[in-house]
């Protein structure tokens, strides 16, 4: 496995791979690395030929104010993880690389960019958006692989790679999740024990949700949202809960007509355990 902090380095890398034929598999993180990540890792080693795994904490994603500083930072136990898990090559540039003197460019994803997530946390799209299409240029992979967990991070991402006939193929891998529910997050070690304990309360209220819907049990969405708050509130008083979407999966569209709707649901939310900030999701077809 190698290190590559280089830009062009990496560029000619991967060129060289693809005049070989071989079929480049990126997994875009900020490191830290969970078993979610590792996943990422196996699904792209297994379909192929050449893992590149790129570890940068994207200032660009993150508004002032937020955890950019203090988001938890460890090279050498990243490597090992990428190394166990038959990473070819990890690509960890600077900041000052990627982001040289005078930056102009971003790519943002109309009103995709701006809901939810993007309404609490303006500009993180945008700042996802661009790192992302830098690193396929970079890296020059045929698939890209990232997480369900971030829901709306994969539905823009989708939208980019269609509007801007990107040629990389994007590939979902499911939430890991603790065994009590609690998606395994870069961010959970913010939590102490009792937040990670009732950090479990998210799950089961999209799980609810998820019910609800299936078995018609609701007059309408809002029904579904104010159950879901409800339960929430009630079994875990003391988080703060942000927001409780339930959407389409392609533009993320409120779907006001849930009784009548068929098609892929999803469900997601935000919640605060003190000045901890945890998204979930849950996606399935009605
Ligand atoms: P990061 O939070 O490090 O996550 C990297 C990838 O791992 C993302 O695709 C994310 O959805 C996935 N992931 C995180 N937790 C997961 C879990 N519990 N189960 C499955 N997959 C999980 O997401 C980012 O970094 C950044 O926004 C990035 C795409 C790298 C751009 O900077």
């Amino acid at each position: 496995m190698k290190v590559i902090k280089d830009i062009r380095a990496m560029q000619e890398i991967s060129e060289f791979l693809r005049r070989t034929g071989k079929k480049i598999g990126l997994v875009p993180t900020m490191g830290y690395l969970h078993e979610g990540h590792v996943e990422l890792l196996i699904a792209a080693k297994d379909e192929c030929d050449v893992v590149i795994a790129s570890i940068f904490v994207n200032p660009a994603q993150f508004l002032p104010g937020e955890d950019f500083e203090k988001y938890p930072r460890d090279f050498m136990r990243d490597y090992f993880i990428c190394m166990q898990a038959g990473v070819d090559y990890i690509f960890n540039p600077e900041a000052e690389e990627v982001y040289g003197k005078d930056y102009k460019t971003y790519v943002s994803i109309n009103d995709l960019s701006d809901k939810y997530e993007g309404k609490f946390r303006p500009g993180h799209f945008t700042g996802v958006a661009t790192i992302v299409l830098k690193l396929f240029n970079i890296t020059k992979p045929h698939r890209a692989y990232f997480g369900q967990k971030d829901a709306q991070q994969v539905v823009t991402l989708r939208k980019m790679v269609k509007d801007l006939n990107v040629d990389v193929e994007i590939r979902v891998c499911e939430t890991l999740r603790e065994e009590n529910g609690l998606a395994k997050s870069s961010r959970n070690v913010y939590l102490d024990d009792k937040q990670r304990e009732d950090a479990a309360v998210l799950n089961e209220a999209l799980n609810l949700g998820k019910n609800m819907i299936l078995k018609g049990d609701f007059d309408d969405y809002k029904s579904v949202k104010k159950a879901m708050r409800d339960y929430i509130e009630t079994k875990t008083p003391e988080c703060s809960l942000q927001y409780i979407a339930i959407t389409d999966n392609e533009l993320m569209e409120k779907i006001d007509d849930l009784k009548n709707y068929e098609g892929e649901v999803l469900i997601s939310l935000a919640v605060f355990f003190g000045k901890t900030r945890l998204i979930d999701n849950i996606l399935f077809t009605k």
